[in-house]
């Protein structure tokens, strides 16, 4: 039998396999859809200080294989996440990573310090150092090194939890700034985040969505997130989890050719809520099938 379990720091997987931050709400939203705890890991929804109402809508707009969202990353803020969503989750054997963003590196510390204190529960937290769709911050530090490294370096002396950098993928080159990540102790790195896009009303005479620009996701960005994982998978030795456009088994599979330890799924779980669970099925066939014994047995 292969074994699919993997190590990130000291973050034990069963296997690879994780919902994307944002897609799976706080977890239990799915409880009735897919068992649980056959996923290797939940992130979940993007955490705040305080709660955010987010974008007015429209929010979700559709395109050839892909999806735009303009969600502006709303949340129930660090106070209800703690009394409210995470005792939900407590019975789940699975894997909690927990999502965290901010308009600071201040603020980032504050959320993480806070999370550290439910390590029972919460087994790593990630950086959402990457959002395309909220004005304030956002795409500042996910394309800054210095401002990523003084975020990573002051939540790393708050928690002993894993911290997971997940990146944009709209920058010019992701070399420097997964660099910045592994020089400043960040135990794994998260690509992609959704790329910069837009869509037009063309009877309304009017961008689709307020903001004018959106996050682009889903099958259409596959091969982007892959390039990404590849360039960052060769220039740093921190485990890489992929994310962008995987759908099936195939997908994942590809991801860990490149250079992935683990995978996330995002827009797939709106279509197929059961993604997450027959990728983790074809995995499995497929190691079985051509031999391979263990995740990183694939890498090219
Ligand atoms: C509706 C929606 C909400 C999202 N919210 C978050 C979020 O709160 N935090 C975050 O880091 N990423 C968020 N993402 C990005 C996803 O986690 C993922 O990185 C991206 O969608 C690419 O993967 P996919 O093509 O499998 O969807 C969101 C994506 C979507 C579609």
């Amino acid at each position: 039998m292969p074994d699919l379990s993997i190590k990130i720091s000291s973050l034990y997987l069963k296997n690879p396999v994780i919902l994307a931050s944002g897609t799976c709400g706080y977890g239990i939203e799915l409880k009735d859809l897919i068992d649980l705890n056959s996923l290797g890991g939940l992130c979940l929804k993007g955490i705040s200080l305080k709660p955010r109402p987010g974008n007015p809508p429209p929010r979700i707009h559709e395109t050839a294989s892909g999806l735009l969202n303009s969600i502006g990353l709303e949340n129930v803020g660090i106070d209800r996440f703690i009394s409210e969503k995470l005792p939900l989750l407590k019975d789940y054997d699975t894997c909690i990573i927990a999502n965290i963003l901010g308009d600071s590196a201040q603020q980032y510390i504050e959320l993480a310090q806070r999370l550290d204190a439910h390590h029972d529960q919460i087994k790593a937290i990630e950086l959402n150092l990457s959002c395309p769709n909220v004005k304030c911050g956002g795409i500042a530090f996910g394309t800054d090194p210095k401002l990523i490294s003084q975020i990573i370096t002051g939540v790393k002396k708050v928690t002993n939890l894993p911290v997971i950098a997940k990146l944009s993928p709209n920058v010019q080159d992701i070399v420097p700034i997964a660099t910045a990540c592994e020089e400043s102790g960040a135990d794994a790195i998260s690509l992609i985040n959704t790329l910069l896009g837009t869509a037009i009303d063309i009877f309304r005479k009017k961008p689709v969505f307020n903001n004018i620009f959106a996050g682009l996701s889903g099958p259409a960005i596959k091969p982007v997130a892959l390039r990404f994982v590849w360039q960052a998978s060769h220039a740093v030795k921190i485990p890489i989890i992929g994310i962008g456009g995987i759908s099936k088994w195939e997908d994942a599979i590809e991801f860990f050719m490149a250079g992935a330890t683990a995978i996330q799924i995002g827009t797939a779980n709106f279509f197929n809520p059961s993604a997450s669970v027959q990728i983790i099925q074809g995995i499995k066939g497929f190691m079985r099938k051509m031999g391979y014994k263990k995740i990183e047995d694939m890498r090219i």
